[in-house]
C-alpha cells in the first residue's frame, strides 16, 4: 500500500485528525477508534457483569499491556511496571532512592516539572560528567527535551553512570511512540513513558521500564494489592519483578483502550513506518516554516517529532488562540521558553505542513 492510502486509512481511524489539524501530539494524542471501542466493551461489561466476575480477565488486560510496553521498548515483561502517566514512573523512581543528607542528583533546566535542574549550553557528556561527586545518586534526564525537541544522547551518559555506579533515569515522554527506543541498547536503568501521547491511548495509562538488575535498588514507596504475591503461605512478599513497583488502582477500561491502541500502532500501522513518517514530517515542516517571515527555529535540527519556534512580534498565546479560532490548527506554546512548539504525527499529511504555514504567514 502507497504512503498516502495508508496515511489515508490511517486518519480514517483517528476522527481528532480529520476535525482538526492536529499537531499537538505532544500533548495529547489523537485515539484510534479501536481505544473506543476496547473502552466501551471493558465498561459495557463492568456494568452488566459486575467487576467480580472480570479477575481473570483484567489480569489478563494488564499482562497484555506490560507485555506490549516490554515490546516497544524491547524489554523483558518482567522489567515493565504500569502507571497512570509519566509523572508517577519518575516519582516512583526518585522517592524510592535511598536519600541520605547531602546527596545529590544531576539533572537538567529543560527538564519537565517533575524534574528540574542546571545544566547550560555545553555537550551533555561533558557537562553531567562534570557535576559528578561522590555523592551524586541519580542522574535525570529527558529523552526528547518537550522545550526543543531535541534528542539527548543519553546512551554515552548511561555509559558513564554505568561507570560511576549512578543509576540514570529517563523521561521518555516525548519519545515514547515518537522514535524508536531500545532500553537494552541505551543501557538505562529506568525509562518512564505515558500512553496518552506519541502512543495515542487513554489518560490515566503509562508505564516505568526497571533494568532487572536496577529493581533492588529502588524501595516500593507506595504498596497495593498489585505489588504483592499472594500465594498461600506467603505471609507479604513483594513481586521480585517490576511489579512490586505497580500502585494499582488502574482503570481496566483505560488498560484496555492502552493495550488496543499499542496493538495497533504495532500490528496496522507499524512501528517502523510510523518513526519514519514521523521523522519525514519533521523534515518537511522543519524546511516549510523556515520560509515564514520572522520566524526564529529554536530546533537546531529536525530530529524528533517536535519543533518549537519563535515568530517576531507575535505574542506566542495569541498566536496558538488566532490559529485555533480562524484556522482549525492546534498548536501548543511553552510558556517557559514564550515559543510555540509543533509535533508532526504519524497521521498528518504535508497538506496539515501546508496549512500551518500559511496561516502563521497571515499571524
Ligand atoms: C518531557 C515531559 N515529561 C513529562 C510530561 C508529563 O507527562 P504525564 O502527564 O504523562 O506525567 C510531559 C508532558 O506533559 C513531558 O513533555
Amino acid at each position: 500500500m502507497s504512503d498516502l492510502s495508508l496515511v489515508q486509512r490511517i486518519r480514517q481511524e483517528m476522527p481528532a485528525t480529520t476535525a482538526h489539524v492536529y499537531f499537538n501530539t505532544g500533548t495529547f494524542g489523537p485515539t484510534p477508534n479501536c481505544v473506543l471501542q476496547a473502552m466501551e466493551k471493558r465498561l459495557q461489561e463492568e456494568h452488566q457483569q459486575g467487576r467480580l466476575g472480570l479477575w481473570d480477565a483484567t489480569s489478563a488486560l494488564f499482562d497484555d499491556a506490560r507485555t506490549r510496553v516490554a515490546h516497544l521498548l524491547n524489554a523483558d515483561k518482567d522489567e515493565i511496571a504500569l502507571t497512570g502517566n509519566t509523572g508517577e514512573g519518575m516519582n516512583i523512581i526518585s522517592y524510592g532512592i535511598n536519600w541520605q543528607q547531602g546527596d545529590e542528583i544531576i539533572t537538567t533546566n529543560h527538564e519537565h516539572h517533575n524534574a528540574l535542574g542546571p545544566l547550560g549550553e555545553r555537550p551533555l557528556l561533558e557537562a553531567i560528567t562534570n557535576l559528578v561527586t561522590p555523592r551524586t545518586r541519580l542522574i535525570v534526564l529527558s529523552h526528547v527535551l518537550w522545550t526543543t525537541g531535541v534528542v539527548l544522547n543519553i546512551s554515552e551518559v548511561c555509559a558513564m553512570g554505568r561507570e560511576f555506579g549512578i543509576p540514570i533515569l529517563i523521561d521518555g515522554a516525548q519519545s515514547a511512540g515518537a522514535l524508536s527506543v531500545d532500553v537494552k541498547a541505551l543501557g538505562v536503568d529506568f525509562y518512564a513513558i505515558p500512553g496518552q501521547k506519541w502512543l495515542c491511548g487513554p489518560d490515566g495509562t503509562g508505564a516505568l521500564y526497571v533494568r532487572r538488575k536496577a529493581q533492588s535498588s529502588v524501595a516500593s514507596t507506595y504498596v497495593s494489592f498489585f505489588s504483592v504475591k499472594h500465594e498461600e503461605g506467603v505471609e507479604w512478599e513483594l513481586y521480585e519483578n517490576a511489579q512490586r513497583f505497580e500502585m494499582g488502582g488502574y482503570h481496566p477500561a483505560a488498560l484496555a483502550g492502552q493495550a488496543a491502541a499499542l496493538q495497533w500502532l504495532e500490528k496496522t500501522v507499524g512501528y517502523e513506518w510510523l518513526f519514519e513518517r514521523i521523522a519525514a514530517l519533521n523534515i518537511y515542516a522543519y524546511t516549510m516554516l523556515k520560509s515564514v517571515p520572522g520566524l526564529t527555529m529554536l530546533t537546531p535540527k529536525p530530529m524528533s517529532g517536535l519543533l518549537s519556534f519563535t515568530l517576531e512580534g507575535r505574542d506566542v498565546k495569541e498566536v496558538v488562540m488566532h490559529l485555533r479560532e480562524k484556522h482549525n490548527i492546534y498548536i501548543r506554546d511553552i510558556p517557559a521558553m514564550k515559543c510555540l512548539r509543533v509535533s508532526t504525527g504519524f497521521y498528518n499529511t504535508e497538506e496539515d505542513v501546508d496549512r500551518l504555514i500559511e496561516a502563521l504567514k497571515e499571524c
